[in-house]
């Protein structure tokens, strides 16, 4: 995750850029930089924060209409300021700004070091830098046939903005696997990689797709062509619908807060028009346009990565148990590379917050190849996912902005919930009666998220007692075993805290080893199917010393008499316990 902003037009480029920056810092800021150009070339670069680059570039003279700027997260080489973007060619005059990794960078590399080209920083963005200006100074072409001409030869993922210091009409982008989005304004243009630092100046954009390259003059059109074809495409200017509210964090400490607490609410958006439980109907206009595919699969295949990888396990329960439909979740970043089998009967549902994950695009592909239908459960509007599937439902969450994903997980599971239960009584495998009663709890479902969210105080004050700790483990069985793997990747990403998720019965095989007064385990001790076994589970962790924490069901006594702490939630159908239990997980941070 990085950030790109770039800028051409009549205004002084570095506000633009700074303000873009800081609205895409949380997608990276082990450090940032800008280029700026007006005919005098600037580049600063500094490790840490966008503050950190403000103050390194206060007092200098910096002006100029054309410039770029990434906030990065670093891939290629350690969080320094020569590591940091944009990097500059070898004779000094283009300047790059790169989101992905370019996987061959070392051949390429190789060869320019042989043709006498000197590296500066460790990045294989530098290494692109060099062998753009290879193609522009040698073959004696434009900029922006240089770029393609360059990304011919690269394997990998890539949105990249390119800008000539002796060339000030005009910035160069492209992207494969990686978004990057147009916007045009009146006689100018900006960059980046979501829409969110453009839509203060223009709401019309043009996103652009896998494998192009878009030249973006000063004055006129943007003209777009296909990377590896070299066929020109017409650009499709859209209307983004966001509302700069929507990116504002509030009076909250931080954006994964504000959208943790927003769940009542998108939960009830995910719902509203697909579900009503008075005249007792659901209904996704996604799965209608592809009903019969539907129903004449052999067999759910679920592509996703990380927390969507996690909804997608949760949805093998509620599948099989609801629809009795035979489901394999896949980590898409491992399907891609292998050989799997996937047929014209299978449908293949794709499980993205951002709709652009590489791995889970790239998967989406293959199968498509093989005749599969694509059903996309995506947050953002058209994007490259979204694009790309037969049919889909969006989760209407608004911008997840925090990169640790909330919203968006319950958010998929809410439409995942109603597909299986729509499912399971179209296919007669649930009765009326079971519907209607899960119909009724989905509805009830976002008060309970909002009842949830009272505890965190509470869950605060236990977050402070295991603040210290070097590892955690988080349990579960059944549909919270996936619960207790997101509570697990939580903690990793947000505290940095290790932690692992195990189904409660696979800690006997190995991990009980670890379990001394030092650990605290996470138990998700619902009260439905496993829980008379759970509770045998963290009888198993109290005797070897372990700190319990247990999620529970309003009511409970056996846990809540054995574990340190408990936190209730609120009693709902098995299928939908998910969407509760992982709340208080969310909220535990240091
Ligand atoms: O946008 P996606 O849902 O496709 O992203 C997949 C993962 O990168 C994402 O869920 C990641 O694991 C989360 N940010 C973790 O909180």
């Amino acid at each position: 995750m990085c950030g790109i902003v770039a800028y051409i037009g009549k205004r002084e480029a570095y506000p633009v850029l700074i303000n873009g920056l800081k609205m895409l810092e949380y997608r990276g800021y082990d450090s940032a930089g800008v280029a700026i150009s007006n005919g005098d070339f600037h580049v600063y670069k500094k490790k840490g924060k966008v503050q950190e680059l403000i103050k390194h570039v206060s007092g200098a003279k910096i002006s100029g209409t054309i410039g770029i700027a990434h906030t990065r997260w670093a891939t290629h080489g350690k969080p320094d300021d020569i590591n940091a973007h944009p990097h500059v060619s070898g004779n000094g005059r283009l300047a790059i700004i790169h989101n992905g990794i370019i996987e061959n960078y070392n051949v390429i590399k190789k060869a320019l070091l042989e043709k006498g080209h000197t590296f500066k920083s460790q990045t294989d963005t530098e290494v692109l830098a060099h062998l753009i200006e290879e193609y522009y100074e040698k073959a004696g072409v434009s900029l922006e046939e240089a770029v393609r001409l360059a990304l011919t030869k690269v394997t990998g993922a890539y949105a990249i903005v390119v800008m000539d210091s002796e060339n000030n009409d005009k910035l160069v982008a492209a992207r494969k696997g990686s978004p990057l989005v147009v916007g045009i304004g009146e006689d100018e243009f900006f960059c980046a990689s979501d829409a969110s630092p453009i839509i203060a100046y223009t709401k019309r954009v043009v996103y652009l797709n896998d494998e192009e390259v878009c030249m973006i003059p000063r004055e006129g059109r943007i003209s777009i062509k296909s990377i590896m074809a070299n066929e020109e495409q017409t650009p499709l200017v859209q209307k983004v619908d966001l509302k700069i509210e929507e990116l504002e964090k509030g009076d909250f400490e931080h954006y994964m807060l504000k959208e943790i607490y927003e769940q009542p609410k998108i939960l009830i958006e995910a719902m509203r028009g697909r579900l009503n439980s008075n005249e007792g109907w659901i209904k996704l206009g996604g799965i209608d346009q592809v009903k019969k595919r539907m129903a004449d699969a052999d067999r759910f295949v679920i592509v996703a990565c990380g927390t969507s990888w996690h909804s997608g396990l949760i949805a093998e329960y509620m599948f099989e148990e609801l629809a009795r439909t035979q489901v394999e979740v896949e980590y898409a970043s491992e399907f891609r590379y292998r050989n799997p089998i996937i047929t014209d009967r299978d449908v293949v549902i794709a499980l993205s917050q951002s709709g652009e994950t590489a791995d889970t695009l790239a998967a989406l592909e293959m199968a498509k190849k093989n005749g599969a239908l694509l059903y996309g459960i995506v947050n953002v509007v058209g994007s490259s996912i979204a694009r790309l599937t037969d049919a889909g439902s969006y989760i209407h969450a608004g911008p997840e902005i925090g990169v640790a994903s909330t919203k968006a997980f319950t958010g998929q599971l809410a439409i995942l919930a109603m597909m299986a239960i729509h499912l399971g009584y179209e296919k007669g495998t649930i009765p009326r009666s079971y519907y209607n009663q899960l119909v009724a709890e989905l509805e009830n479902i976002p008060s309970k998220v909002e009842k949830l969210l009272e505890a965190d105080a509470q869950i605060k004050y236990i977050a402070s007692e295991i603040k210290d700790a070097n590892n955690a483990l988080y349990l579960g069985r059944g549909y919270n075993f996936p619960v207790a793997l997101e509570g697990a990747l939580k903690l990793k990403e947000i505290s940095y805290i290790h932690a692992e998720g195990y189904p409660a019965a696979e800690m006997k095989h190995g991990p009980i080893a670890l379990i001394d007064e030092n650990m605290p385990v996470v138990v998700i001790a619902t009260n439905k199917s496993s829980y008379e076994k759970v509770v045998s589970n963290v009888q198993e962790v109290k005797a070897r010393k372990g700190k319990v924490i247990a999620i529970v069901t309003e009511g409970d006594t056996a846990i809540s008499e054995i574990a340190d702490y408990t936190i209730e939630i609120p009693d709902t159908d098995e299928p939908l316990t998910p969407i509760l239990s992982v709340i208080p997980l969310q909220l535990i941070r240091k």
